[in-house]
């Protein structure tokens, strides 16, 4: 039997940062043989680590007011403060993303050496037995090098994450801690995760990425979109993907810049002997517009069309409407939207209003932020301030 003060279950960006500020007595247990995995293989290597934009516009929840808080109090500054304490070199890539210049493994030491700073202990390839909770105190079962332990705590903090990527070591294990409790859950889905199309649907296309601006059931988001050979990807779908409704269609438009018109005109008078197919490939990847030739009837030289059939073929161009068939779920998927919810939880400590004692924190809440640092922003600001009321 051990008695500690506090047991945070996880060790990825949420368990750690809470980990940092819970004070003495605090344990964190992982099943994973290292701490902060998705941190370490996130952002192609080097972390997203946060956005300079981030605000509780960026974040999709039930409650859009939830995360105010927490995000107010625990700040994008607070964190870059940190990462520039430890004197980790990070640049902006676009739209406010900080990335870090070396590497994302130097993020996962800066969170060890906070979690060593505040003597918080961590066990790795430990597994979470039958839990209770006496009234005062929660009682857990904790399985390592096939030993098992009783852990008696006062405060639980579920930082197990979400659904995505089961390969990586995710579980799904707060959504039955929080049945357990009756806590009530938000029906969870795949977010920020390409969409899938009926077989070979775009494979002549793989590989092809163009500026795009995507939307499906929510905002338009201007950024890159790729082919691929299950279907479409790239940033702008990832974006998309968190608003959409199954059975809906998206909304593609390949012209986000709207010059495509002007510059068949001005072509029309400069070049008027050449194939449209041609002069359209000067404007879009050659290999689209010959994908789409046949639905745009894209015939003839540019001399023979009309004002009206440019602008038909702008409007196609800019309208592209496609159902897609499905994403392709928890396997890819970077974030769980849904999750615990927000309504039971206190937005400034993430306690659990009807059992106190009980936290969640990070991907496993119903707080799932756009694609660009907002999802790690979130493990950190709903950490601290779960590590702060402890
Ligand atoms: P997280 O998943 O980080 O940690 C949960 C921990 O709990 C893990 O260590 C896991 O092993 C452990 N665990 C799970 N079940 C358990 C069980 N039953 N028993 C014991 N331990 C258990 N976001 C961002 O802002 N910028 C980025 O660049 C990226 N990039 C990115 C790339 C990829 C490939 C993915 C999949 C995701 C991202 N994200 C991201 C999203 C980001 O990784 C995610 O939102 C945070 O890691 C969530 O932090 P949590 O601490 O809540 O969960």
């Amino acid at each position: 039997m051990m008695n500690i003060n506090t047991l945070i279950i996880g060790a990825g960006a949420a368990g750690m940062m809470c980990a940092a500020h819970a004070g003495p007595g605090t344990l964190v247990v992982d099943h994973a043989k290292a701490a902060g995995e998705k941190i370490r293989i996130s952002g192609g290597g080097r972390c997203n680590f946060t956005n300079m934009h981030a605000s509780a516009a960026n974040f999709i929840s039930r409650n859009p007011h939830f995360c105010k808080s927490a995000l107010k109090r625990y700040t994008q500054w607070d964190f870059i403060a940190l990462v520039d304490a430890y004197r980790i070199a990070w640049h902006e890539k676009t739209l406010g993303q900080l990335f870090c210049d070396d590497t994302a493994k130097d993020i996962v030491a800066m969170l060890r050496a906070e979690m060593d700073k505040a003597r918080a202990q961590l066990w790795l390839q430990t597994s979470v037995g039958a839990l209770h909770h006496d009234g005062t105190h929660f009682h857990v079962q904790l399985i390592r090098d096939g030993q098992m332990t009783q852990v008696v705590a006062k405060n639980l903090v579920v930082a197990c994450g979400g659904k995505s990527i089961p390969k990586m070591g995710a579980t799904g294990l707060a959504y039955q801690i929080a049945a357990q409790f009756s806590v009530p859950v938000v029906e969870t889905r795949a977010g920020l995760v390409p969409f899938t199309f009926g077989e070979d649907r775009f494979k002549p296309l793989a590989g092809v990425a163009l500026p795009s601006r995507i939307s499906a059931d929510g905002p338009a988001f201007d950024e890159a979109l790729l082919f691929t050979h299950r279907g479409l990807s790239g940033p702008a779908i990832l974006q998309a993907s968190s608003y959409w409704q199954p059975g809906n269609s998206i909304c593609v438009n390949l012209d986000p810049h709207g010059g495509l018109l002007a510059f068949l005109k001005e072509q029309r008078q400069a070049q008027g002997r050449k194939a449209l197919t041609t002069v359209m490939g000067q404007y879009l990847p050659a290999r689209l517009v010959d994908y789409l030739s046949a639905e745009l009837q894209l015939a003839g030289n540019i001399a023979d069309q009309s004002d009206a059939r440019l602008q038909d073929i702008s409007e196609g161009i800019c309208r592209w409407i496609l159902p897609p068939t499905g994403t392709e779920g928890y396997r890819t998927a970077e974030v769980t939207l849904g999750g615990i919810d927000t309504d039971a939880l206190s937005s400034r400590t993430m306690g659990v209003k009807s059992l106190p004692g009980l936290y969640f924190i990070g991907e496993a809440v119903d707080v799932t932020g756009w694609l660009g640092g907002y999802n790690f922003q979130w493990a950190w600001s709903s950490g601290w301030a779960a590590g702060q009321a402890i």
